[in-house]
């Protein structure tokens, strides 16, 4: 689109040069003589920029400047005047000129000063409904969603090609948000993002191919967790004034990821404790149990051999009631102590198509189409197999009951490029799940199932932690669900458990 200009000149000689000039830049030029039909294109049309002679009557260039800006008050003015009245440009800035040109015009001049106005008005746009957005952002959950909102508004309201947001995570910098187009460096906006954390303060730095990168530091109680960066063409001048916007939205950012550090100490701090607790009672059950478990089949026998099969069936129901029970009790003392893994060469496909295999048995799946898409690359690696089974079976049987027997499982396999890692997809074309579902997924005993124990999603995340891999899952309702194991193949990292 093009940026439109404004030219008030009462000499028709210079109103004409000037907008033969502007037009040929590739501006959209309204010219006039007269302040009052200035004043008349101001109520309808929207300029990005004016330009207005300082000696005018009946109305001068700066009593014109202070009418159009009460219609348009970020509008950015121009003055123009000859050598002679310096002293009275400087006052026009004073009042709120952005600058002043003097006449003759120098070619050079004339361009730079328009481009600079024109990026000025750019940066300072809509400032206080920055400031709204980010305060209702900030207030309103899930952290990459509101990184999301930060990155997305950075762009749109600052015009930059992109903008990403860093956060610090073991003294890395980890992308977690993005918006506008793909970096061609991210080392550029990388080294940006570490300038602003170990300043502490809005940076500005001259990227490749002249792009200017601003980076403002995400700080919260602590110190800096990371960085919001937004990289913008060469010829877009930011000023001191950007470098607070930015500040103003990093420190939105900061809040969000500041809410979110706060709660996941709390959930996991009550989550270590129901843990121990639970732990404990299953504990306190497993003694109990096997003994009930004893004196129920020996009743069972007894009623058999009496030839009291009403009864004995009544009996075989509560023994089968405890052993559902002492199996959730397993469960849960499992749980509350990981176990050390076992490594041992491990050939993937195989393990997980005995998963499927048991998960099918579990769950009656006739009408689920399961498609498999194994990578043959996948060398064997040292992994626990005994620990994966139950993480796999887990989740296979989470997706064959989201499916409730009917849709498609997508089994996938990957081995990193490097093969250094392997990655497991399963994705299932279910109902998905509802944001509170999703955030609360792997906490203990979390359930929507009236026969869950909600400690699936627990264990096959805590397994694949123990294999130093990562367990991430993406899902919406109505979406399905995409679950994603990432497991590194060359053997337990230095320092990790195992
Ligand atoms: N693939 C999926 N699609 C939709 N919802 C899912 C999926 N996987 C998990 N969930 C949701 O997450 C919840 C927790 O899962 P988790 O496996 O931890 O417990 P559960 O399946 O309810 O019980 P169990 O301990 O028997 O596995 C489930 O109750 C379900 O609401
Ligand atoms: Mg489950």
């Amino acid at each position: 689109m093009k940026r439109r200009v404004l030219i008030v000149d009462d000499d028709a000689a210079i109103l004409e040069v000037l907008e033969m000039r502007l037009a040929a830049m590739g501006f959209d030029v309204t010219a006039t003589a007269e302040a009052h039909k200035a004043m008349e294109f101001a109520t309808t049309r929207r300029f990005d920029v004016a330009l207005l002679d300082l000696r005018m009557s009946p109305m001068d260039g700066i009593q014109l400047m202070e009418a159009l800006h009460q219609r348009q008050p970020r509008l950015p003015v121009l003055i123009m005047t000859a050598h002679g009245t310096i002293e009275t440009a400087v006052e026009a800035v004073q009042r709120g000129a952005f600058d002043y040109l003097t006449k003759p015009f120098v070619r050079d001049e004339l361009r730079a000063k328009i481009r600079r106005a024109l990026a000025a008005r750019r940066w300072a746009r809509d400032r206080e409904r920055l400031l709204t957005v980010g305060e209702t952002l900030a207030s309103s959950g899930v952290m990459e969603r509101i990184l999301d909102a930060v990155a997305q508004a950075a762009v749109e309201t600052t015009e930059a090609e992109r903008s990403v947001v860093f956060q610090l995570t073991a003294g890395r910098l980890v992308p977690m948000a993005s918006a506008g187009t793909p970096p061609p460096s991210w080392p550029a906006l990388e080294a940006a993002a570490s300038q602003a954390i170990d300043k502490g303060a809005p940076t500005m730095i001259t990227g490749p191919e002249g792009r200017v990168i601003v980076a403002a530091p995400l700080v919260v109680q602590r110190g800096p967790v990371g960085a919001l960066v937004i990289e913008t063409p060469g010829r877009v001048e930011p000023t001191e004034d950007d470098l607070e916007l930015l500040a103003l939205f990093s420190s939105q950012a900061a809040i969000a990821i500041r809410n979110t550090h706060e709660l996941e100490r709390l959930r996991s701090g009550a989550l270590a404790a129901l843990g121990r607790m639970a732990t404990q009672v299953a504990h306190e059950l497993k003694n109990p149990l096997a003994g009930l478990r004893l004196y129920a089949r020996h009743l069972e026998q007894r009623l058999d051999r009496n030839s009291d099969t009403e009864s004995a069936d009544l009996a075989r129901k509560i023994t089968s009631s405890i052993d559902h029970l002492a199996a959730i009790v397993s469960e849960i003392t499992a749980f509350g102590r990981p176990p050390e893994l076992h490594r041992a060469p491990t050939a993937l496909a195989p393990l997980i198509d005995e998963c499927i295999t048991l998960a099918q048995a579990r769950c009656p799946s006739e009408q689920v189409e399961i498609a498999r898409t194994y990578d043959a690359a996948a060398p064997d690696a040292m992994l626990d197999a005994r620990e994966l089974r139950k993480a796999f079976l887990n989740l296979i049987l989470n997706a064959l009951e989201a499916l409730g027997g009917q849709g498609c499982l997508t089994v996938t396999t990957q081995c990193a490029a490097d093969r250094k890692s392997i990655t497991i997809a399963l994705d299932d074309d279910g109902p998905g799940m509802n944001e509170e579902t999703l955030s609360r997924l792997f906490d203990l005993f979390f359930t929507t199932k009236p026969e869950g124990t909600g400690l699936g999603m627990a264990i096959a995340r805590s397994v694949v932690d123990l294999h130093g891999g990562e367990l991430t899952v993406q899902s919406a309702l109505g979406q399905g669900t995409r679950v994603r194991i990432r497991l590194p193949l060359g053997g337990p990292p230095a320092g990790a458990g195992a």
